[in-house]
Parts: C-alpha cells; sequence; structure tokens
C-alpha cells in the first residue's frame, strides 16, 4: 500500500505489462542473420580476435571517425586499459562523475589511482565541468567525463584544461555509442573512447564486450599490447597486460547487430519524443522533468530518465511495478556514498545535484521495439501513481458521441 495516495488512483485497470526491455522481441528481427554469423565464426573455428575482430574495429573505427578501435572484453576492461596506456598509476588522481554507474570508479581505483568526484549539471546529469579545476591537484592525470544515459558531457571546457594541465582525456562512452557533441560523435572527444557492448546497450552483444577508440597511433599499439598480456609478438612481453580480447563470437553478432544501429537509435528517439508528448498530454510536466538535451548534442537514450520531483519517485516505481510496468533506478547510489568506496572520505552532502538525482531519477522503457500504446501505457502508469488520471485526459475512455448521449437523456427521461 502507498501512503496517502486514494486507493481509486493507484493502479491502471488490467493492462498488458510492459518490459522494460525486451531483447526477445529485438532478436527476432535479426535472428537469421545471427544464426549465419554464429555459423561462419564455428565453421573457421577461430575464436579469439581474428577477421570477425579486426572487421568490427575497422567498422567502429568509422562509425566513430577515430583512426582506430580496438575491441576487449568488457566496458570496464576498457576503462582499466585506457588509463593504464595513459599511464595513470598508484598515486594519481583521476577526476570523474559521482553520478554514474559503478565501473567509472571501480576502474580507477583498479589501476592504483584514486578517483577524485566533482558534481554533476543537473540537467545534463553528467559532469560539471567548471569544478574540474578547483578538484585539480598535482597529482590529477586524466579527467574521465561519463556521457551518462547517452547524452555527451560538455567536453570544450574539458579540453582546455586537459591542454593547460597536460591531462589524458578518458571518455566512459559505454552508454553514448552514436552520441555527438557539436557534431564530433563520441570516442572522438578525448585521448581515448570506452564502449560497452553489455546485452542491454544500444548495440549490445551475446555477452560481455567492450571497444577503445583512438587518433592516437602509439596509443593504440599500447592498447592492442596490454589487452595480449603485453605481448609485442614471438611471446616477447615488453610489460605486463593482461587477457582482455573482444571475441570472435561476439564481434560476429556485434557485426550484424551495427548494421541495425543507426535504426534503433533513431526509434529511441523516436520513443522519447513521443513520452514528451505524452507526459504534455497527460499534464505531467509539472510534476515530473523529461530528460534535457541540450541544442549542440546527439542524444542516443540508452536511458530515458525522468525525474520525478516532490519526493514521490519511490512511489511512482512502486505503483508501475504492481502495474507490471518496467521501470528502473539509474543510479540510487552516488559513487561517493558507496562502502567500498568510504576511505575516500567523501560524505552525504558533498554532492548535492548527484545526490538529488539519485533520489528523483526514473528510467522508462525505451528500446527501439517499444510501441506507441506500450508508451502510452507507461505514461498513464505515472498519471495514476501521481493520482493524475482525470476524465479529461483519460483516452481510454472514448466519450461516446454527443448525439448518442441525448438518445439516452431521452430514452430516460
Ligand atoms: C557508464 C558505464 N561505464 C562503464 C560500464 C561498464 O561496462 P561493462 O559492463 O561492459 O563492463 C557501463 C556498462 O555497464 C556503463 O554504463
Amino acid at each position: 500500500m502507498v501512503e496517502g495516495v486514494p486507493s481509486a488512483h493507484r493502479h491502471q485497470p488490467e493492462v498488458e505489462p510492459v518490459p522494460f526491455i525486451d531483447l526477445v522481441a529485438q532478436h527476432a528481427t535479426i535472428e537469421t542473420e545471427i544464426q549465419e554469423a554464429v555459423q561462419r565464426v564455428f565453421a573457421s573455428q577461430a575464436f579469439v580476435l581474428g577477421d570477425e575482430v579486426a572487421e568490427f574495429e575497422c567498422d567502429l573505427a568509422e562509425y566513430c571517425d577515430s583512426r582506430d578501435a580496438i575491441g576487449v572484453a568488457s566496458g570496464t576492461d576498457a576503462l582499466i586499459l585506457s588509463l593504464r596506456a595513459a599511464d595513470v598509476g598508484p598515486g594519481d588522481e583521476v577526476i570523474t562523475s559521482p553520478f554514474t554507474f559503478f565501473a567509472t570508479g571501480g576502474a580507477i581505483h583498479q589501476v592504483g589511482a584514486k578517483p577524485v568526484f566533482v558534481d554533476i549539471e543537473p540537467h545534463s546529469f553528467n559532469l560539471d565541468t567548471e569544478q574540474v579545476e578547483t578538484a585539480m591537484t598535482e597529482r590529477t592525470r586524466a579527467v574521465m567525463p561519463v556521457h551518462l544515459f547517452g547524452q555527451c558531457a560538455e567536453m570544450e571546457p574539458l579540453w582546455r584544461i586537459a591542454v593547460r594541465n597536460g591531462l589524458s582525456i578518458i571518455e566512459d562512452a559505454c552508454q553514448a555509442i552514436g552520441g555527438e557533441y557539436r557534431g564530433r560523435r563520441a570516442g572522438v572527444l578525448g585521448t581515448m573512447g570506452c564502449f560497452s557492448f553489455f546485452p542491454t546497450k544500444n548495440l549490445g552483444g551475446a555477452g560481455d564486450g567492450g571497444l577503445i577508440t583512438t587518433d592516437d597511433a602509439e596509443l593504440s599499439a599500447r592498447l592492442r599490447r596490454l589487452r595480449m598480456h603485453g605481448d609485442v609478438g614471438g611471446y616477447r612481453h615488453v610489460e605486463v597486460g593482461t587477457n582482455s580480447r573482444l571475441d570472435a563470437l561476439q564481434a560476429a553478432v556485434l557485426g550484424v547487430k551495427f548494421r541495425h544501429l543507426e535504426q534503433w537509435t533513431e526509434a529511441r528517439q523516436q520513443n522519447a519524443r513521443r513520452y514528451g508528448e505524452l507526459l504534455r498530454h497527460y499534464e505531467l510536466l509539472d510534476a515530473v522533468e523529461p530528460p534535457f538535451v541540450l541544442p549542440d548534442r546527439r542524444h542516443v537514450y540508452n536511458q530515458y530518465c525522468l525525474r520525478v520531483k516532490a519526493g514521490r519517485r519511490d512511489e511512482v516505481l512502486a505503483s508501475l511495478r504492481e502495474d507490471k510496468i518496467g521501470a528502473a533506478i539509474y543510479y540510487p547510489t552516488p559513487l561517493h556514498l558507496q562502502e567500498c568506496f568510504a576511505f575516500l572520505g567523501y560524505q552525504q552532502g558533498d554532492f548535492p545535484e548527484s545526490e538529488a538525482a539519485a533520489d528523483e531519477v526514473l528510467a522508462l522503457p525505451i528500446f527501439p521495439e517499444l510501441t506507441a500504446e506500450q508508451q502510452e501505457t507507461v505514461v498513464r502508469g505515472i498519471a495514476t501513481a501521481l493520482g493524475r488520471l482525470t476524465s479529461d485526459n483519460d483516452h481510454s475512455h472514448i466519450p461516446a458521441p454527443k448525439f448518442l448521449t441525448a438518445e439516452k437523456k431521452k430514452r430516460a427521461a
């Protein structure tokens, strides 16, 4: 039971469940292509790197407009290996956002460096670049902006800061494949760009996978050897790396899905526009704030995250769940308040915008195959949870034509 909400408003009458994401629906549209690609790999029995990976790397480099792309085992590894290639290690500091998936801060810690957080801009949920310089010390080696939910961070001021101070910029573009900042793609907005092919990403594999983009030939050579235990060929190891390669099977599956990426991205954008219209139609814009798209960005909506105002987010989420409407919180706890980072010494209140976002965000289904009807069910679910479904905006009860109403009245008289 949700406190303070009249029971008549708590739930929609029986509605079809809406999944948060439906990978089965997507797979159905490409099943034959995927099977052919998988069979090709099995026929070759070449499972590690090889032509499949090389071809996919070329496709991605071209798509991001980068000189090279290096396939690795996950987005997390992409971040770790980029940090290592930028010579970030013990004693160094890396500035990043606390409002992100854990891997961003986890990767910095994994290379022995210290994550230093700065707060986010409330509208874009991305790193507030104006705060970066005040967080810098003589140990700062890199900045790791996160293009959260699929919208790029404000990069130009970061470029200036990086050039002035000799810092590397490692983009956490794990959620932003195809996202753009002033006409340039995510992945070429810093020194290196890191992508994830986790199955729920806009370009998702059949398991884990990741990739790094860079324009720097030296870095790309180093990344290629770091993913192979530092091997430069002939079992000669010039530095200690790790085993982090993109599987040929993943590359084959991703190669198929890549051909559909733009169309899927456009479907996500169309869904976002439709949510905007529905939220206006149901007069919810005083209670929830849709994602804010900055004019010089291309948002690719890996997530569509609303802000639910007036402390009602959890109530809305609970009501949607009872109505079997998929929704999720990305992310409920900012990194500076995570238990494992207590040793960093941050406290509640240190990053008020990140903390407010963690209390207010609510991700709605946005997957490309989502239908207009399903979206209406979601928005009606929110209106219901907030007690806002009125006879004026409730289109499920299509009003009877006037002449019928008059006829009924006559009969009743
Ligand atoms: C912002 C962000 N950074 C890093 C990662 C890590 O990627 P992966 O799960 O492929 O290791 C993810 C994806 O889960 C992410 O969303």
